[in-house]
């Protein structure tokens, strides 16, 4: 917003597959969510993003990948509009920030992160494919120019500056020192053979899925969670119910 001042209510622009957490951070800041319809593939519709860049648009968001089928954004592509554009990408990859790194190194996995010059900053969950406990997490910035923007500094009172990155103040390190344990516990290579175990299970599940005609695997998973559909008439609601039903006989 400091970079890009807006004539109306500066708004956030992504695919419809995007975290629920980008409203509920839009409602607390007075900011507005443009949801656009994801491409057959369940990746952001390049075409439809570009064509709802206005002028208050002030970020981009991908998701690397997105939490409904698992499917990466071509972050590439919105990193080109970013950069035409002027504008912040943000890559959500919440749930592709411990992951995708090491996938790299056993499957094709599409650039997602500060390769690609116009990602200005990227979340990554601690809690997921870190395996740490929760309350602890990653917003990882391009630039430490960047930092400017999530500061709160404020000087107006006896005691002098107070300086603050989050909007909690004070905050227990509980959290973070476990992450610390269990990040040096696993190291690259825990963190390596994991993510190989499940890309190993998504390759043998997959034809799996696609040898059944009432079933289809949406778009092309690159991380560990697999979308299903479902043919005409098929309840998927009522499908994963019986999933879960299943696993705690
Ligand atoms: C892809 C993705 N983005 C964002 C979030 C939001 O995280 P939080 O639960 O901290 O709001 C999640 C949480 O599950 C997520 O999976």
């Amino acid at each position: 917003m400091a970079e890009r001042p807006t004539k109306s209510v500066p708004e956030i622009l992504m695919s419809h597959t995007g975290h629920p957490a980008f409203n509920k951070a839009a409602e607390l800041l007075d900011l507005k969510v443009v949801r656009v319809r994801a491409n057959s593939d369940c990746r952001a519709e390049i075409g439809a993003i570009r064509q709802h860049v206005t002028e208050n648009t002030i970020m981009i968001v991908g998701s690397a990948p997105a939490y409904p089928m698992g499917c990466v954004d071509p972050i590439a592509d919105l990193a080109q509009i970013a950069n035409e554009s002027g504008l912040w990408l943000h890559v959500d990859a919440c749930v592709g920030g411990f992951f995708l790194p090491f996938a790299r190194e056993l499957d094709d996995v599409p650039a997602f992160d500060f390769i690609l010059k116009g990602v200005r900053s990227i979340s990554a969950d601690l809690h997921k494919h870190g395996y740490t406990s929760r309350g602890a997490s990653l917003l990882l910035l391009a630039d430490k120019r960047f930092e400017q923007y999530q500061r709160f500094f404020f000087d107006a009172w006896p005691v002098g500056e107070l300086v603050t990155m989050t909007i909690a103040g004070s905050r227990p390190g509980g959290a973070v020192a476990s992450a610390w344990a269990v990040m040096n516990f696993l190291g690259r290579a825990g963190y390596r053979e994991r993510v190989r175990k499940i890309i190993e299970a998504r390759r043998a599940l997959i034809p799996e899925i696609q040898s059944l005609e009432e079933l289809r695997v949406l778009g092309i998973p690159k991380a560990g969670i697999v979308g299903i559909g479902g043919a005409d008439g098929i309840d998927m609601r009522a499908v994963s119910q019986r999933m879960m039903d299943w696993q705690t006989i």
